[in-house]
C-alpha cells in the first residue's frame, strides 16, 4: 500500500499502536500525518472512539478498533505493533494478551521508557518462543516531540528494524535534513541510550537548577531577570532547548496570583526512574558518572522538605550573599559549559563501557547525532560532540581537541562559581561533582595508593609498586597492627 492511501477492510493499516496516553496518541498523530495508515487500540474504548473522533482530517488515516482482535486483524501482515503503555508489568501483560493473536513474523515495539535489562529479558524470551518477535525504542520529545518529530533509538534485530525503520525516520525530528532515528544494534541498546539521555538529562537541568540558586539567593536576582540571562545565554554556545525553556519558566508570571512562577512552584522534584536507573548502571557497571548521580541525589534531597526545613531552623540559613563581580554572566555561562562538557563525557562513557561489557557495537557518534534534534537534551554543542565522537568514538569526550580547548577556557569559571557558592552556602552538588572529576581525571598520581595501603593493611589484599611489575605486593605491616 502506498503511503497515502486511506486504510479499509480491503488495505489493512501499516502499523497499530496500543496506549492513547498523551504520548501515544500523539505519536499516532504524528504517524498518520506523516501519511501512514495505522490501527489504534487502547484499553478503554472511550478513549479509542474519541481519539479517533478529534483526529480530524487524519481520521482517515487512523482505523479506530474496540478489541484486541479487530486491532490485529486491521493490520498488514507482518504486522508491527508499537506499545505505548506505562514501563513495567503493563508492557509485559500486553504482550501476554497479544501473543496469541499474532504470527511469529509480526513485531512488538516497546516504545515506552522501559529498563533495557527488561528490553532484553523480553527480546530474549521472543526469540526463544515461537514469536512475535520484540524490540525496543527509546522515544524522547515528550508530548510535543511525540508528535511532531521525537528523537529515535533503536534497538533490536536487523530484520526487525528494517521492517519499521523507515517509517520512525519518517516521523522523527530532522537535524539539517537528517533524520534522529538510528538502529543502534542489540535488543536492549535503544533504552539503555534512552536511559543514558535522561541521567544527562537529569544532570543538565540540575546544573541550571544550581545557577539559578546561585542567581536567586546569591545575588538576589528577580525571576524575570535571571530569565533574561538564561535566554541571553540561549544566543551563545549553550544554546539548547533546556536553556530556552528555564528562560521561558523563569520569566512567566502565575495567572492566578501575578507572582513569578517560581516563587510559587514547590520546591521538590519528580522523577519516574530513568535518571536513577542510569546512576544505578554507572555504579554497577563501575563507570565514574558522578555527576549524574549528584543530579539524581539532588532529587531525592529536594524531596526530603520537612527535613530541609528542620535543617534550616537547627543550622541556620546559610550566609548566601555574593557580590556580582565574583560571579559574573560570563562566569555562569563558562562554568555551565564545562559542567555540561563534563556531564556528557560522563554519559558517552557509559554508552562506551556497557557497549564493551556487553559485546554490543554502539555508534557513539550516530548517538550524539540523533540527539541533536527532537529531543529533550538537543543542543547545537551536541553537533560538535558527533564530530569528536566520530573523529575517535572510545576517548573520554573531555580529550577530543574541541572539549579539550572548550574545557581549558572554562574549568576555572567553573571552579570560581562552585568556590563562591561553596563558601556561602548555596547548594551546587551536580556542578561540584563535575568539577572533581575534571580535577581527578586531570591527576596523573592520584591518591588511592592510600587506599591500596589501607586495604592492604586490613586485609592482606594486595597492590601493584610503581618500581615493580605484578600486582600482588604487601606493606610490612603485621596483620592488624
Ligand atoms: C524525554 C523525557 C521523558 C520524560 C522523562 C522525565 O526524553 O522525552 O526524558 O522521557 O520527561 O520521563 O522523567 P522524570 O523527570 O519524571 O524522571
Amino acid at each position: 500500500m502506498s503511503q497515502s492511501e486511506s486504510p479499509s477492510a480491503t488495505s489493512p493499516a501499516q502499523i497499530g499502536l496500543i496506549g492513547l496516553g498523551t504520548m501515544g496518541r500523539n505519536l499516532a498523530l504524528n504517524i498518520a500525518e506523516k501519511g501512514f495508515s495505522i490501527a489504534v487500540y487502547n484499553r478503554t474504548s472511550e478513549r479509542t472512539t474519541s481519539f479517533h473522533r478529534d483526529a480530524g482530517e487524519l481520521a482517515d488515516k487512523i482505523v479506530p478498533a474496540l478489541d484486541l482482535g479487530s486491532f490485529v486483524k486491521a493490520i498488514q501482515s507482518p504486522r508491527a505493533i508499537i506499545l505505548m503503555v506505562p514501563a513495567g508489568d503493563a508492557v509485559d501483560a500486553q504482550i501476554e494478551a497479544l501473543r496469541p493473536l499474532l504470527d511469529a513474523e509480526d513485531l512488538i515495539i516497546d516504545a515506552g521508557n522501559a529498563n533495557y535489562h527488561d528490553t532484553n529479558r523480553r527480546a530474549a524470551n521472543a526469540e526463544g518462543g515461537n514469536g512475535p518477535r520484540f524490540m525496543g525504542i527509546g522515544v524522547s520529545g515528550g508530548e510535543e516531540g511525540a508528535r511532531h518529530g521525537p528523537s529515535i533509538m533503536g534497538g533490536g534485530a536487523q530484520d526487525a528494524w528494517n521492517q519499521v525503520g523507515h517509517i520512525l525516520e519518517v516521523i522523527s525530528a530532522k537535524y539539517e535534513g537528517e533524520p534522529c532515528a538510528a538502529f543502534l544494534g542489540a535488543a536492549g541498546a535503544g533504552h539503555l541510550v534512552k536511559t543514558v539521555h535522561n541521567g544527562i538529562e537529569y544532570a543538565d537541568m540540575q546544573m541550571i537548577a544550581e545557577v539559578y540558586g546561585v542567581m536567586r539567593d546569591g545575588l538576589g536576582m528577580p525571576s524575570a531577570e535571571i530569565g533574561d540571562v538564561f535566554a541571553k545565554l540561549n544566543e551563545g554556545i549553550l544554546q539548547s532547548y533546556l536553556i530556552e525553556i528555564s528562560a521561558k519558566v523563569a520569566g512567566t508570571n502565575d495567572p492566578e496570583t501575578g507572582k513569578p512562577m517560581l516563587d510559587i512552584i514547590l520546591d521538590t522534584a519528580g522523577q519516574k526512574g530513568t535518571g536513577r536507573w542510569t546512576a544505578i548502571e554507572a555504579l554497577m557497571l563501575g563507570t565514574p558518572a558522578s555527576a549524574i548521580e549528584a543530579a539524581v541525589a539532588a532529587r531525592n534531597m529536594s524531596a526530603r522538605l520537612p527535613e530541609r526545613k528542620t535543617g534550616e531552623t537547627v543550622f541556620g540559613a546559610a550566609p548566601s550573599q555574593i557580590r556580582e563581580a565574583e560571579v559574573s554572566a560570563e562566569t555562569i555561562e563558562a562554568a555551565l559549559v564545562a559542567g555540561k562538557i563534563i556531564c556528557y563525557a560522563q554519559g558517552f562513557d557509559l554508552i562506551l563501557e556497557a557497549a564493551k561489557q556487553y559485546g554490543w557495537s554502539m555508534p557513539l557518534p550516530e548517538i550524539a547525532r540523533i540527539w541533536r534534534n527532537g529531543c529533550i537534551i538537543r543542543s547545537e554543542m551536541l553537533n560538535d560532540m558527533a564530530t569528536a565522537l566520530a573523529e575517535d568514538p572510545s576517548r573520554n569526550l573531555m580529550l577530543a581537541p574541541f572539549f579539550a580547548g572548550k574545557l581549558k577556557e572554562t574549568h576555572q569559571a567553573l571552579r570560581q562559581l562552585v568556590s563562591i557558592a561553596v563558601l556561602n552556602g548555596l547548594p551546587v552538588p551536580a556542578l561540584s561533582a563535575a568539577l572533581s572529576y575534571f580535577d581527578v581525571m586531570r591527576t596523573a598520581r592520584s591518591t588511592a595508593n592510600m587506599l591500596q595501603g589501607q586495604r592492604d593493611f586490613f586485609g592482606a589484599h594486595g597492590f601493584a609498586r610503581t618500581d615493580k611489575d605484578g600486582t600482588d605486593f604487601h606493606g610490612p605491616w603485621a596483620l592488624g597492627n
